[in-house]
């Protein structure tokens, strides 16, 4: 292998450009020539294709967001596309590829390994953490800290006041970042996509906690079934009818998808792009370097896609037990 591809597709998250260094230098390392794709899918099929030098990632691993930009490409969805795609990197002599991203980079990532053949290996690059294959994703430890950090400051306000707080965190299909910043800030409720929500509940909940506790935190993931925040605070406000009681809403929405990445993400972001690149000379191919139970470890795009990573059961027994 003697020239491989590297870009980032999808959201964003921190920890991309520590992923991305590790590519560059290990391609490096090895004696491989290493390209930067710009924009994702869509650079791939205009071209945006430039070499990439050492010092091209200096000064990149503390920073968040991606120096290759990002971007949802509706054109790879289509044969033409990933045909144009192809001859782009034909044309650039690319043997091999790194794709950095979450499951819809994989699934185009599968897709065009299958039907045209180049060695492809993905790095977990989400802050949702909803990819199988991996413990942690790349990304998901900076926005858990930067949530936290936001319901320890809004923890102090509701206590001041008196006041029940929804908090709404990332995650249009996954629960992973309201559970641990749940856990963490201490909430009094977590709702997440993969379990039902009972209102019910949490109405009877919310009506006795006021003889015991004068505020609470609940924590809303994006894309529980009940609704967003604003609709379950509705929704509940209704119920609990106690007109001494303010109720609040917070979203804290794309905040956590920036800032520098913590130090977890920064070694897992190395750790992947070194396996992917080492992966790929080894001849592993059409899947994601990802570290399980501290190992790194490659699973195939199929199950990273197909399989699900169930929110651990003591973990929504703990916010259930701590918040009495
Ligand atoms: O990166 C995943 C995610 O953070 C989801 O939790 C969220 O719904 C989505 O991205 C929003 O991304 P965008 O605003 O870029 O479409």
């Amino acid at each position: 292998m003697k020239k491989i591809a590297v870009f980032t597709s999808g959201g964003d998250a921190p920890g991309m450009n520590a992923c991305i260094r590790a590519v560059v230098r290990t391609a490096i390392f090895r004696g491989i020539e290493v390209y930067g794709i710009t924009y994702g899918y869509d650079g791939m099929i205009n071209g945006n294709i430039k070499r990439m030098q050492s010092h091209s990632v200096s000064n990149i691993i503390q920073r968040g967001g991606t120096i290759l930009k990002s971007a949802r490409s509706e054109s790879f969805r289509t044969k033409e596309g990933r045909q144009k795609a192809y001859e782009q990197l034909k044309a650039f002599g690319i043997e091999g590829i790194v794709a950095i991203g979450g499951d819809g980079t994989f699934t185009g990532a599968k897709l065009f390994f299958e039907e045209f053949g180049i060695p492809t290996i993905g790095c977990p690059g989400t802050i949702d953490n909803d990819i199988y294959g991996t413990d942690y994703t790349i990304g998901f430890d900076t926005a858990v800290n930067t949530a936290l950090e936001a319901i320890d400051k809004i923890r102090d306000t509701a206590a001041a006041h008196d006041r029940i707080f929804f908090v709404e965190v990332m995650g249009r299909d996954s629960g992973y970042i309201a559970v641990e910043c749940g856990i963490g800030g201490g909430a009094e409720f977590v709702m997440v996509p993969e379990t039902e929500t009972d209102l019910k509940k949490v109405v009877k909940s919310l009506k006795n906690l006021r003889k015991s506790k004068s505020s609470s935190i609940i924590v809303v993931a994006e894309g529980d079934e009940e609704g967003n925040a604003e609709l379950i605070m509705e929704k509940v406000k209704d119920k609990v009818n106690d007109e001494d009681k303010e109720f609040k809403v917070t979203t804290l929405g794309h905040i956590q998808r920036g800032g520098n990445p913590t130090a977890r993400d920064r070694v897992l972001a190395s750790r992947c792009g070194m396996a992917a690149v080492e992966g790929l000379i080894n001849g592993e191919s059409n899947c994601m370097a990802g570290v399980v139970n501290g190992d790194v470890t490659y699973t195939s795009f199929e199950d990273c896609i197909g399989k699900t990573k169930p929110i651990k059961g003591d973990h929504l027994k703990l916010i259930e037990i701590l918040s009495i």
